[in-house]
């Protein structure tokens, strides 16, 4: 038997029905914000997530599924959807219109990671990309609307924001960092003595504990902000104050993906395991300019869409439409006709077997029907249908073509 890819999993059942009411949800929310709907290939020049992602992040470095196809190109399945969105974005020459530009996407993402709970190599995002603003208000806004979506699926988060400065004061407080690792290098683990050299202010976010109790003391990158950078991040917490979303300023947060500057932020509960953060996002104002388009402020999430599956408060399902069924054989084709009429309004389920009465009424359950509609050796003489209501109990027995 052919089992699905390590890391990868089939959606059926309630299951599927999960994922459709999150994305159904989430793109409901979206759409009130003023995002439209966005499509882009899941396959990918390679040098396009080497060039936002970054050389230096665990996704590009180790993760990608990357392969030659048969024309000789370097490919890569997309590990995330902010770099193609932005390539699309510049290739449609939307860099050159004056007016904002807001994107929702949901689909698959690859990352060749190792598989644990929470932790897929095939695994779904639902995510937003606003281009052409600036302001600080669009990075809360957008803030907003996660906890939006997250409060509609009945789920609790924690918010975590930091900023990663922009070109004009990370530079210094790098050198500063490194500074800093270099003294205490010998002590750090093996990964960190590697990121010192290749992106250092990722050592801050490794999960080893010595190395965490190290770093308690590090330079930290939000007291060291020029001055635009330390006035927007003052005003978006206090932008999330008024609001009453409760958040904390989380120094190590610094993300895996090398294209943040100003605000980046995570969403985690604290009810699925270690794999905690559920969506992150935050700005990346100078990605369009590094895929040649023209300098345009950006900011974005992505939701994980199998991290929050379990999280998520179904609502009740009703009963609905129809299920239809004969009792004799000669009465199974009549179903048809009637099908096909309610079928423009409603769901209708024919069952093509003619059975007993009991054996029907367990089939109306197993589709969720709300009304039971038969046809009886009596109703195929008198050219009627019998019809129970499930939900009024009402039952009718009415001409065919009345129904
Ligand atoms: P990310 O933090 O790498 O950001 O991924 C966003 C979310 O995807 C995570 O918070 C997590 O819920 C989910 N996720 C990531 N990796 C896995 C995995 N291996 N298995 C299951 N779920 C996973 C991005 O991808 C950015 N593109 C977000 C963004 C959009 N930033 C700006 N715009």
């Amino acid at each position: 038997m052919i089992k699905p890819l390590r890391g990868m999993k089939d959606l059926t059942f309630e299951d599927s029905r999960r994922f459709v009411h999150i994305v159904t949800t989430a793109i409901n929310i979206a759409k009130r914000y003023g995002y439209s709907y966005i499509e882009t290939p899941i396959l990918e020049e390679t040098a396009l997530f080497r060039r936002s992602v970054g050389e230096s992040s665990d996704i590009v470095g180790k993760e990608m599924y990357r392969f030659e196809d048969k024309g000789g190109n370097d490919v890569c399945m997309r590990p995330e959807g902010t770099a193609g969105i932005v390539r699309a974005f510049v290739s449609a020459k939307l860099d050159r219109q004056p007016v904002k530009q807001k994107f929702y996407y949901y689909g698959p993402m690859f990352r060749y990671e190792r598989p644990q709970k929470g932790r897929l190599r095939e695994f779904h995002q639902f995510g937003c990309e606003s281009f052409g603003e600036a302001s600080v208000y669009e990075d809360f806004t957008i803030i907003t609307m996660i906890g939006q979506i997250f409060d509609e699926l009945g789920i609790g988060f924690d918010l975590l924001i930091n900023s990663l400065g922009c070109p004009e004061c990370m530079p210094p407080y790098k050198q500063n960092l490194v500074g800093f690792l270099t003294d205490i290098s010998p002590e750090l683990c093996e990964d960190c003595n590697r990121r010192i050299g290749t992106n250092p202010i990722r050592v801050l976010d490794c999960k080893n504990e010595k190395c965490q109790s190290l770093l308690e003391s590090s330079p930290k990158l939000i007291s060291n902000l020029c001055e635009e950078c330390d006035t927007d991040f003052l005003k978006l917490t206090a932008l999330l104050d008024k609001a009453g979303i409760s958040y904390t300023v989380d120094t190590n947060l610094v993300r895996g993906l090398d294209y943040y500057n100003k605000t980046a932020f995570e969403f985690v509960s604290n009810e699925i395991g270690s794999q905690s953060a559920i969506a992150g996002g935050g700005r990346y104002d100078k990605l369009v300019e590094y895929l040649d388009g023209k300098p345009t402020p950006a900011v974005g999430f992505a939701i994980g869409i199998e991290r929050i599956m379990e999280l998520v408060q179904m609502p009740e399902v009703d009963r609905e439409g129809y299920y239809m069924g004969a009792l004799v054989p000669e009465a199974v084709e009549l179903l048809f006709a009637l099908a096909a009429k309610k079928r423009q309004e409603t769901k209708v389920t024919v069952e093509y077997n003619s059975k007993g009465f009991k054996s029907h009424m367990k089939g109306v359950d197993k589709a969720n029907a709300r009304f039971a509609l038969l046809i009886g050796e009596d109703e195929l003489k008198n050219g009627t249908v019998w019809v129970k209501d499930l939900e009024t109990k009402e039952e009718r027995t009415v001409p065919f073509d009345e129904v």
